[in-house]
């Protein structure tokens, strides 16, 4: 029996025509491809601006920089990839987290608790899950800043509106394994706010406002011209494969409910359209249960094991242990993403729920 990969992007040879067309005819760093693809992606997210930028992290680094946290607290939740955090720490910032909710696996709003140094709330839409943004404004207060990290939400929905136009800035990634990819790194910042985009602008690229003059201290962060063609092409294909991926999640949600020792993920409301870019059920039996699936040749992985207050470098710098965020560090005891990308089959998701049916019934 094949292999079913937990992930697999999708590149057609109109991507790579694409990409080799850009390098090709165009500046091979800002590029025409690259404004394009801004423009593209500012109209589909509903915002004034996007800025393109070398990854996800970046976006994030730059974000909060422009944002002048430096010096301040950024609230966020440890339940997300280390990146999320890491670029608190490197715009300057300290990250405080607050827990996870069991409800959407998200910051919960009820634990987001402003002092006066907060300069940033950063909530995740974490597996393509829409964060509670209405009640997280409330918790942040008016003065504090929202920085969306939407890293893993192309084209999710909160109350009629796209993720990336929710805060005051949102961050995207375009890594080969996200919703949408660029053909490798990348990363896009969008926001309304006119000032913050120019200040990203210059960030990105050297801190340049003209030619030769530099007035602030910018960074290489740029997304290649032959990336911003590639992702041009996907974004053209970004809702069609978020609607497989919603009918693939609601293919194992139905499949999966009369199975009691598992816990399936939101399927979305009236209010919240997710995209699904992990399908993560919670096991008790986690890894037992991943192994019988390893065993029928069925890909897993686990997002995350480790929730970033545990991982070593955040013990060893903020003093965190065990017990401080419990409801974050029970899911990641827990949490197990499925195999979903939009050319898995329904024969492959049938296959892996009659795995999990059957590693139950073997052990009533
Ligand atoms: C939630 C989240 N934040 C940030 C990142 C960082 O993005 P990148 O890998 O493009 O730097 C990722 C993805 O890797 C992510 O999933």
């Amino acid at each position: 029996m094949n292999k079913i990969p937990v992930s697999r992007p999708t590149v057609t040879d109109e991507m790579v025509e694409a990409m080799a067309e850009a390098v090709r005819n165009e500046r091979m760093v800002l590029g025409e491809s690259v404004f394009k693809f801004e423009e593209e992606f500012a109209r589909y997210t509903g915002t004034k601006h996007a800025i393109s930028v070398s990854s996800g992290t970046d976006a994030l680094i730059l974000a909060l920089i422009a944002l002048n946290v430096r010096g301040k607290e950024v609230i966020t939740t440890p339940l997300s990839f280390i990146a999320t955090a890491n670029a608190v720490v490197h715009a300057g910032a300290t990250p405080v987290f607050a827990d996870a909710s069991a409800k959407d696996l998200n910051l919960d709003p009820a634990e987001v608790r402003p002092v006066r140094g907060t300069a940033a709330v950063m909530p995740v839409h974490l597996f393509g899950q829409p964060a509670r943004m209405d009640e997280l404004r409330e918790a942040a207060g008016e003065k504090v800043k929202i920085v969306e990290d939407a890293c893993q939400a192309h084209g999710a929905m909160y109350k009629g509106r796209k993720a990336g136009s929710l805060g005051d800035a949102a961050c995207f990634s375009f890594y080969a394994t996200k919703n949408m990819t660029v053909g490798g790194d990348g990363g896009m910042i969008t926001t309304d706010d006119d000032r913050l985009a120019a200040d990203l602008r210059k960030l990105r690229d050297c801190g340049r406002v003209s030619r030769y003059v530099h007035d602030v201290f910018g960074f290489t962060a740029r997304l290649n011209t032959a990336n911003a063609a590639f992702g041009r092409v996907q974004l053209k294909h970004l809702d069609e494969w978020n609607e497989r991926r919603r009918a693939i999640a609601r293919r194992y949600a139905e499949k999966l409910k009369d199975v009691p020792e598992i816990v399936l993920p939101p399927m979305g409301s009236k209010d919240i359209v997710p995209v699904f870019h992990l399908f993560v059920i919670q096991a008790d039996d986690r890894d037992a249960l991943a192994r019988t699936l390893e065993a029928r040749n069925i890909d897993t992985a686990v997002h995350y094991p480790v929730p970033i207050h545990l991982q070593p470098v955040y013990k060893d710098a903020f003093g965190f242990s065990k017990g401080s965020y419990p409801e974050s560090e029970r899911l990641a005891d827990r949490v197990l993403s499925l195999p979903v990308f939009p050319t898995l089959t329904d024969e492959e998701v049938d296959r892996v729920c009659e795995a999990i049916i059957d590693h139950y019934e073997g052990k009533r």
